[in-house]
């Protein structure tokens, strides 16, 4: 009988793009697709944990044993996991949240007027930083999307946040489709996954991270 690498655990995970409203009808958001989240998500419940799964908007069913809290934007992401953090022993950062929202969301309709417009936006909050940040931090996994130069930016936002575990892709790469290719970066050093499905993948990162978080051998 071989246990399952999660049972017991609580994850919490976010995944998808963050929606930044302008105005009633328009808004900031980007094309992430939410697949790598909910394979990593419908993962995670495979071996056995508790799964809950902040999600942007996406067009995908939420997997079969996990508990999906629908929010848009960065802020409601934000609230939405620290709602549902008390007990997790994991929290996987997926969503590509969006760095910036518009200062003010207009509360109606933005009337076409001359020929430029301007938009201010301000910081959103980093989420994986303030949970990794915590006193008690729960195993954080962030995830760094780059289009170039891979290895330094991703390995920098591990430190910069000091997360046990990050997972690195390349946009072209990683962004809408069904297959990725993946570096997992821990404090040991880097691991290239190689091309694959986002299913199998996101099997390959539980297999780490439970290494790491159960003390045992690498993958
Ligand atoms: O959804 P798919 O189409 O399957 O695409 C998958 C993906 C490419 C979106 C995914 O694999 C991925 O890389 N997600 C992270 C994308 C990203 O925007 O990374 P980042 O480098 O901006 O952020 C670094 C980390 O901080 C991420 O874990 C992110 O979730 C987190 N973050 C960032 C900003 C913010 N305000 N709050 C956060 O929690």
């Amino acid at each position: 009988f071989q246990p399952k690498l999660l049972a017991g655990r609580k994850v919490v995970l976010t995944a998808g793009p963050t929606f930044e409203a302008i105005d009633p009808v328009r808004g900031i958001t980007n094309s992430s697709s939410g697949k790598m989240g909910y394979a990593l998500a419908r993962a995670c419940a495979r071996a056995g944990a508790e799964v809950v799964l902040v999600s942007g908007p996406v067009a995908l069913p939420a997997p079969v044993g996990v508990r999906r809290v629908a929010v848009q934007s960065a802020l409601e992401m934000r609230d939405a996991v620290f709602a549902n953090l008390s007990g997790a022993s994991i929290f996987i950062g997926v969503a590509a949240v969006a760095d910036y929202r518009p200062l003010k969301a207009a509360e109606h309709k933005v009337k076409k007027s001359g020929d430029t417009m301007q938009l201010t936006l301000t910081l959103n909050p980093d989420i994986l930083a303030e949970v990794a940040a915590l006193p008690e931090p729960p195993f954080c996994v962030g995830f760094a999307a780059e289009s170039r130069e891979l290895d330094t930016y991703a390995q920098g936002k591990r430190v910069a946040k000091r997360l046990p575990l990050l997972v690195g892709n390349l946009v072209q790469d990683g962004l809408g489709g069904d297959d990725n290719e993946v570096v997992l970066y821990d404090e040991n050093g880097r691991y290239p996954l190689g091309r694959s499905s986002k299913a199998e993948l996101a099997k390959r990162i539980v297999d780490h991270l439970a290494a790491l978080l159960n003390g045992g051998a690498q993958r």
